[in-house]
């Protein structure tokens, strides 16, 4: 670990009662990075910390002990604040809480606008984020008449609009329909492959971290697990001690399995069991 990483956890703590005698830590003793142009996914059960983690990683909150650091700048000097802010961008559960205006592309431009970006420049990047997300389309539309899914694509598109080296999304489609679900995911998958940009994915969705390129399992507030998924989905105690399921495709695997189909038992995604269930079929 470098603190030139993009992203850097440097043992960090973090309590929301600190003052108090016996304060309680929502993250405690957390180390890992980012590396440019991963795709790493955070998975832990309700209150494990995953929110908690995300405002740490733009400023929002600052470490109560460690540090974390940003393109090597440590969040907690206040200087750091607004490149801090520019390097890593953090998408929030709810869409209607992070649209703040009426016409899709104008909210698009908030962010940058907020950035003194120049007005030509904010043309351009407004355009090009509305492409990456798929809603340049949409661009004149009024932003209450959209789905969830479209929503969230649109915040997503507010913050790749301050060209971040770094996104976090915290439970991104939590609140979205399976197309809405299966929209955002996608998009986030583009903007990592086809961008470039690192993304740190918090899910509660199993399915989704079966493409990172590593897996951080966080238990009670601290790293419980880090891994690429395969190693991660194989360690079926440790999921379950920290109240994780396995992925569907993982589960459909096992029912088969029981009904004594013997199917390989290290399948994680759709693509591989297609092509498995071909495979059996061709004899
Ligand atoms: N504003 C707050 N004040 C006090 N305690 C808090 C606050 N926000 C969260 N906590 C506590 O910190 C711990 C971690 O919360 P956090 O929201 O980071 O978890 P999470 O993994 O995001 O949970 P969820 O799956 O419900 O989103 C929990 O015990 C929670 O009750
Ligand atoms: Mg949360």
């Amino acid at each position: 670990m470098s603190t030139q990483d993009l992203l850097v956890f440097d043992n960090v703590s973090f309590s929301y009662n600190e003052d108090d005698e016996n304060p309680s830590f929502a993250v405690k003793d957390v180390s890992f990075s980012v590396r440019k142009g991963e795709f790493l996914v955070i998975l832990g059960h309700n209150g494990s910390g995953k929110s908690t983690l995300a405002k740490l990683s733009n400023a929002i909150f600052i470490p109560t002990t460690g540090k974390v650091f940003v393109n090597g700048m440590d969040t907690s000097l206040p200087e750091n604040e607004i490149p801090v802010r520019k390097n890593v961008g953090v998408v929030f559960q709810n869409p209607d809480n992070q649209i703040v205006s009426s016409i899709v592309e104008e909210d698009v431009a908030f962010g940058p606008e907020n950035l003194a970006v120049d007005p030509k420049e904010i043309r351009i990047r407004v355009d090009e984020a509305l492409k990456a997300v798929g809603m340049y389309e949409r661009r004149f539309s009024e932003t209450h008449r959209l789905s969830g899914g479209q929503k969230q694509r649109v915040a997503i598109a507010g913050i790749i609009a301050m060209r971040p080296g770094c996104i976090v999304l915290d439970e991104p489609t939590a609140m979205l329909d399976p197309k809405g679900r299966a929209d955002v995911l996608n998009t986030i998958r583009a903007l990592n492959k086809d961008h470039g940009i690192s993304v740190v994915l918090i899910t509660h969705f199993m399915e989704e971290a079966v493409y990172a390129d590593r897996v951080l399992v966080i238990d009670q507030a601290r790293i419980r697990a880090v891994g690429k998924p395969r190693e991660i989905f194989s360690q079926r105690e440790m999921l379950k001690e920290c109240g994780l399921e396995l992925p569907d495709t993982a589960k459909l695997c096992d029912k088969l399995r029981d009904r004594g189909i013997g199917i390989r038992d290290d399948i994680l995604t759709e693509e591989e069991l297609i092509a498995e269930i071909i495979k059996r079929s061709g004899k």
